[in-house]
């Protein structure tokens, strides 16, 4: 029987692109987010970059961990890439930036523990929770992120080590991966129902990077105004 519903605007566009436009105001707020406003404007000490990386290694340790218990999933599985594995790199960038005992030296921020648990959960019985995030954070860190690989470069004087988490050098190019990346976003066997709960998850996402770049604002804040 043919259907009398028009189909939603939702429907018409390819999901890569609904995503996009979804995650548009939530973007631009992680992005001029005190912290992100501070550190891009060059008012951060190099200091304060660490904690963001060391945030970054318990985040990519949980998604990477994740990552592994997809290959076996039908849609999770499209998702996992070993070229964008951070982990390594984030080790060999805290070795520099915190130091050699780097690993005993760490602690997550409670954001971040939240932002963990969130992606374990949700991952747990649902491959769309963990693109939501997988997205949020891969394909962010292939675009924006370069910005402050030059800003470490530039302004903190930063060179290999301490921006290796910026490197994707497994990628031929970053622009065809990013479309080989929405083209497999816009394939997912995904209902309506599913997609939508995709894009909540991603807006989720994109909360929790806000809840840690404000703590990391509180943590400085009460340094420089105690
Ligand atoms: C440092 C501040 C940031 C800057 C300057 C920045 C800039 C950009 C730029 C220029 C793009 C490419 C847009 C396009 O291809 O149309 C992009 C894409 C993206 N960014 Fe950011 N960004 C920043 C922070 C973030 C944060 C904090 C997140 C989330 C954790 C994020 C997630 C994303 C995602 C998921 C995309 C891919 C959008 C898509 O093509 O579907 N960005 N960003």
């Amino acid at each position: 029987m043919a259907s009398t519903t028009a189909p939603s605007e939702l429907d018409a566009r390819p999901f890569s692109k609904v995503l996009r436009e979804s995650t548009r105001a939530v973007h631009e707020k992680a992005n001029h987010s005190t912290y992100m406003d501070a550190l891009l404007g060059g008012e951060l000490q190099l200091a304060d970059y660490t904690r963001l990386a060391v945030q970054y290694y318990f985040i990519y340790r949980t998604i990477e961990q994740v990552s592994d218990r997809m290959t076996g999933d039908e849609v999770g599985s499209r998702f996992v890439f070993d070229e964008l594995r951070r982990l390594p790199s984030l080790r060999r960038d805290l070795a520099y930036l915190v130091g050699a005992d780097w690993e005993s030296a760490i602690e997550p921020l409670p954001a971040t523990m939240a932002y963990c648990q969130r992606i374990r959960e949700v991952s747990a019985e649902w491959a769309g929770g963990y693109v939501a995030h997988h997205y949020t954070r891969y394909l962010g860190d292939i675009a924006g992120g370069q910005i402050i690989r030059r800003l470490l470069e530039n302004t903190y004087g930063v060179q290999g080590p301490g921006t290796l988490f910026y490197h994707f050098d497994r990628l031929d190019s970053a622009p065809a991966f990013r479309d080989r990346y929405r083209a497999r976003l816009d394939a997912a066997p995904w209902s309506e129902a599913e997609r939508e709960r995709v894009v909540a998850e991603t807006l989720i996402a994109f909360e929790c990077n806000v809840a840690v770049f404000d703590e990391l604002d509180a943590e400085i804040g009460e340094r420089t105004h105690p």
